[in-house]
């Protein structure tokens, strides 16, 4: 069968330019999420689609879709699509890691200092024009050179986030799964359980995946850890915190602010966030530099194309469909 892929969003040309050389290309003509229905209609001829994070590839969706060969996510997580239903019916999955770790932590590391500095607060009072000039005591935020900075699972970009604090003399403090012993000796990072860290770090930011187990691994006991003074940044994903737990946190005070870069219901805002002036709130544009979503688009589309073409892609997320004898493409 000649390749057919589906496109679920527009992406920078150059994925689509690869994958029109390799078959016939169909894109989302709507600037905005396809419904599942629209999903399953689009996608039915294709034997790959390259999909987007807003994108739920449910098993309802795959099953309806007998061509599909492999899925290749613009993104580096995967939350939104059931991985075992792709593997169990031999259907290849795949992401963009890597690529977009430094774009990510240095998004981070901008949620941090306008959250230390109050920089948007700030900002909106200028525009405002309730500034009336220099004043001792106006927004006065706190320093981030020598606090003690939390990476919360250090993975690439955790562990991305934490080398960036070389010029803050931070201590860095960690916690995760598994220990992260370059880490250890690169920045003497000291590996805590959750509650440790969570009651001595002065800047908590999050970089796990979302799955079951971490799904609101902040709520309002976590909260209480936290000192006064702390500051939570979010590029991972929105359900790690309860939204409505942060809301509350925020308001009485009990840290000192937040900076999101996702939510937990996107594109929806958890009532009371908008009203609060210690939070900053991104719309999820972590990866979102020139540079990083062109290669992501050629690297969604290469690992899309290895796998129509029964091939491993270069970031499987399902490797073993692979080293089954026989896997062909359809
Ligand atoms: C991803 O790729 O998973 C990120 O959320 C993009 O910003």
């Amino acid at each position: 069968m000649p390749h057919h892929f589906l496109v679920t969003r527009a992406i920078p040309q150059e994925g689509i330019d690869f994958l029109a050389h390799h078959g016939k290309v169909t894109v989302n003509p709507h600037d905005r999420v396809l419904t599942p229905e629209e999903l399953i209609d689009m996608g039915r001829p294709c034997n790959g689609w390259l999909t987007m994070l807003t994108d739920v590839i449910s098993k309802p969706v795959i099953e309806q879709c007998t061509n599909l060969r492999g899925i290749s996510n613009y993104a580096v997580g995967f939350n939104n699509i059931d991985i075992p239903t792709c593997t169990a019916r031999g259907i290849g999955a795949a992401n963009t890691p890597d690529v977009l770790t430094q774009a990510t932590a240095e998004l981070a590391w901008a949620l941090i200092l306008a959250c230390c500095r109050r920089v948007v607060e700030a900002d909106a009072a200028v525009r405002r024009g309730t500034w009336r000039g220099w004043a001792p005591l106006e927004f006065l935020g706190s320093g981030a050179t020598g606090k003690t900075l939390g990476i919360v699972g250090a993975g690439r970009i955790g562990t991305h986030v934490a080398e960036m604090s070389r010029g803050f003399e931070m201590p860095v403090v960690y916690s995760g799964r598994r220990q992260n012993q370059p880490l250890e000796a690169s920045l003497g990072a000291k590996y805590l359980n959750l509650p440790d860290l969570l009651a001595q770090a002065d800047i908590i930011s999050l970089h796990l995946p979302l799955t079951t187990d971490t799904h609101h691994l902040i709520g309002a006991p976590e909260f209480a850890r936290m000192k006064p003074s702390a500051v939570l940044i979010n590029t991972g994903r929105g359900p790690l915190i309860d939204e409505t737990a942060l809301v509350t946190a925020l308001r009485q005070k009990q840290i000192a602010a937040a900076g999101l870069d996702v939510f937990e219901h996107e594109p929806r805002i958890t009532p009371g966030l908008t009203d609060l002036p210690n939070v900053v709130l991104l719309p999820h544009i972590g990866s979102a530099t020139v540079e990083t979503r062109t290669r992501m688009a050629v690297i969604a589309a290469e690992n899309l194309l290895a796998m129509v073409e029964g091939r491993p892609p270069a970031h499987p997320l399902n490797p073993q469909i692979y080293s089954h004898a026989g896997h062909t493409a359809a």
